[in-house]
């Protein structure tokens, strides 16, 4: 989608494979992020945003398996990676905050323990060169150097979630996996929050694949944003314009569901209806049974991502435009 990406997904499947059925919760999901790039993933909950983050680092576990398609990281397809090479990319290439990042410090090891346990793991740093990363990874997020020897609970949780990504700094990676970064901190610290991880990457030129439920957030601070619904990405747009102008009628609710911080007021309405459940995926499109503009192609004939003009991707049949992958099978 953009000329020289540093991440190319490319009809990445993933399954939860269990005793109730197969679920497929990521369904040939194909977006590129370039280097510097802020790409945003969005949808309802249990769309398979967490599943397509934790896929990319191959840190899913069963009963997820990675069924098909291709991450390809400067080109190359880290699905192919062997464990070993994978353990030595992951945090050095590619790193992560997770969604409960706040439970993600160990509570019984100091801030130095855990961030020499990194450093030393992965480079061939010395402890005392190590401890002084450290306190220069603190500094980074405004964090003073002194507090290096404390314990994850004498910070408070936007200082505990500045931590965490002062971690995943730690090794210069190219490419960063934001998993609801902010979420359970109040609206104003999440802003800091995401203002200094936005300036850390101005500086330091790393990518972001960012995924949160707030969609004024995600619009201020991505520079495209990938919709998901139901296991498929269904759009991809630059971020000031899938909102306002949205190429898919459940990007549509999506942004009626949301009040604008700076727009003009309109009331909200939502989108009627629930998520599908993956068990019982129908023929056709899978919001078919929520869309207000639905017909007779959409009970019939399978979507497929397509690119509607440059820059724009749809997978909506009233749009017309080119598949941008292999046709499902
Ligand atoms: N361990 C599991 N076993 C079976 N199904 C699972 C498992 N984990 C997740 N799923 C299913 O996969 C789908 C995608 O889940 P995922 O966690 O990726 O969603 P999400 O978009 O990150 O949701 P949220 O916004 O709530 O974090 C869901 O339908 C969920 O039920
Ligand atoms: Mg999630």
């Amino acid at each position: 989608m953009s000329r020289t990406p540093l991440i190319s997904i490319r009809d990445l499947c993933v399954d939860y494979i269990t005793d109730a059925g197969d679920v497929r919760a990521c369904d040939h999901v194909n977006f590129d992020i370039a280097p510097g790039e802020v790409f945003g993933l969005a949808g309802e909950s249990g769309c398979g945003k967490s599943t397509v983050a934790f896929s990319l680092m191959r840190l899913h576990k069963p009963p997820a398996f990675i069924t098909g398609g291709e991450v390809l990281f400067n080109g190359e397809n880290i699905l192919n990676y062997s464990d070993a090479r994978m353990r030595d990319f992951r945090w050095r290439e590619m790193s992560m905050v997770f969604q409960s990042a706040m439970n993600a410090l160990n509570p019984v090891l100091t801030l130095e323990e855990q961030f020499c346990d990194v450093l030393m793991r992965h480079t061939k740093l010395t402890r005392k060169q190590a401890v002084k990363r450290a306190q220069g990874l603190l500094e980074i997020v405004d964090i003073h150097p002194s507090r290096l020897t404390d314990y994850p609970h004498q910070f408070s949780g936007g200082m505990r979630q500045r931590l965490v990504i002062a971690i995943a700094l730690a090794l210069n990676p190219k490419m960063i996996i934001m998993d609801e970064p902010t979420t359970a901190l109040d609206v104003v610290v999440q802003r800091e929050i995401l203002q200094k991880i936005y300036a850390l990457k101005e500086e330091f030129g790393f990518s972001i694949l960012f995924i949160t439920h707030d969609l004024s957030l995600m619009v201020e601070f991505s520079d495209r944003i990938g919709i998901m619904y139901s296991g498929e990405l269904i759009e991809v747009a630059p971020s000031k314009q899938v909102l306002t102008n949205p190429y898919h009628p459940y990007t549509e609710g999506l942004g009626s569901s949301f009040p604008s911080l700076t727009g003009p007021k309109h009331q909200l309405t939502g989108i009627p209806g629930n998520p599908l459940n993956l068990l019982e995926i129908p023929t056709g499109c899978r919001f078919q049974a929520r869309c207000a503009q639905v017909h007779e192609q959409c009970r019939t004939t399978q979507t497929v991502l397509r690119q509607i003009e440059p820059g724009r991707y749809s997978n909506c049949h009233l749009y017309d435009g080119e598949p941008i992958a292999q046709q499902k099978v």
